[in-house]
């Protein structure tokens, strides 16, 4: 994959609304017949006029790489880029996007697949099951939204999925309603399970699937779940090179290291895209990222948004 510091200027060939206020957007390079290769569950950055960066799954297919697709659901509570997207971008226009990064990989394992979306979190999903559906790989996908009319891509789903696959979950329909709990209370001993969506339903299926083994489930949140919001104690870093950098109450990590002069990459600078993820040597890391696995949580640290107790020692 190439490097997620490449910015391309890509030319919006079509825009179309999907349901659930999405926008669909196609990405072409001007001059490059080819764009950059993705896996099922890649990302790229968008980056926006006023500086700000946005992170979009690829929900295109993967074996075609004439062209990049995003879906953009309009939050009306959000910080205003996907407003501006929404306003602004058609046909025509062009935008800087990042090379594509991938969080969110698929295993390369046998035995069945459960993918979970619930609302624009079908978005990474959707390329999963694509994949996987041309793979012959066993999988199944749940799709979780308010309504039918309120379920974005629900139309490319129908269109362009095994209908055998997919079982569509509407909280306004009785009969299609499903309970988590039920759901994942049982698992195949070789499935692995996928998951995208919003806080809520993030957190449900963190709960449903407490007792699935460790490896086995994999997700890729849009905001850093609802965590206990005590106030921020101060900590203090310290660099290989022996160097001390003060974290104060009021300042996140990430911040106070770029004062110090470390030089490091950022993106979201919400704790959700992995850009900023750095080694700890040492110390105890509060993690609030909703990016690192339970696994990179023994050894990896988030500076935009997690924090420490006491003295961490970083690999920078
Ligand atoms: Fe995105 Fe830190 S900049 S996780």
């Amino acid at each position: 994959m190439a490097s997620p510091r490449i910015i391309m200027k890509l030319t919006v060939t079509a825009t179309r609304k999907e349901s659930g206020d999405v926008l669909v957007i196609d990405l072409k390079h001007t001059r490059k017949p080819l764009l950059p290769p993705f896996e099922p569950g890649s990302h790229v950055d968008v980056h926006l006029p006023d500086g700000k960066v946005r992170q979009y799954s690829l929900c295109g297919d993967p074996t075609d790489l004439s062209r990049y697709t995003i879906a953009v659901k309009r939050e009306e509570v959000g910080r205003g880029g996907s407003a501006w997207i929404h306003e602004a971008v058609a046909a025509g226009c062009m935008l800087p996007v990042s090379a594509p990064r991938n969080h969110f990989p698929l295993a390369q394992r046998e035995g069945p697949t459960v993918l979970l979306a619930g609302g624009i979190g079908i978005t990474p999903i959707l390329a999963m099951a694509r994949a996987l559906e041309r793979q012959g790989k066993t999988c199944e996908l749940h799709y979780f939204t308010r309504s039918r009319a309120l379920a974005p891509l629900l139309s490319v789903i129908e269109r362009e999925l095994d209908c055998n696959t997919v079982w569509l979950h509407f909280d306004d329909e009785p009969e299609t309603r499903q309970d988590l709990e039920t759901l994942l209370s049982t698992r195949s001993s070789d499935a692995q399970l996928y998951y995208c969506g919003p806080p809520g339903f993030m957190a449900a299926v963190d709960r449903a699937t407490a007792h699935w083994p460790e490896g086995t489930v994999h997700f890729e949140a849009f905001q850093p779940p609802e965590q206990d919001r005590a106030p921020p104690e101060p900590f203090t870093i310290t660099l290989r090179d022996g160097t001390v950098v003060p974290v104060a109450a009021d300042t996140s990590a990430l911040a106070a290291l770029r004062a110090a002069g470390v030089l490091l990459m950022a993106s979201c600078e919400n704790g959700v895209c992995g850009t900023c993820e750095c080694g700890i040597l040492e110390g105890q890391p509060i993690h609030r990222d909703a990016v690192l696995s339970k696994d990179a949580r023994t050894h990896r640290f988030i500076p935009c948004i997690s924090r420490a107790a006491g003295v961490l020692r970083l690999d920078l």
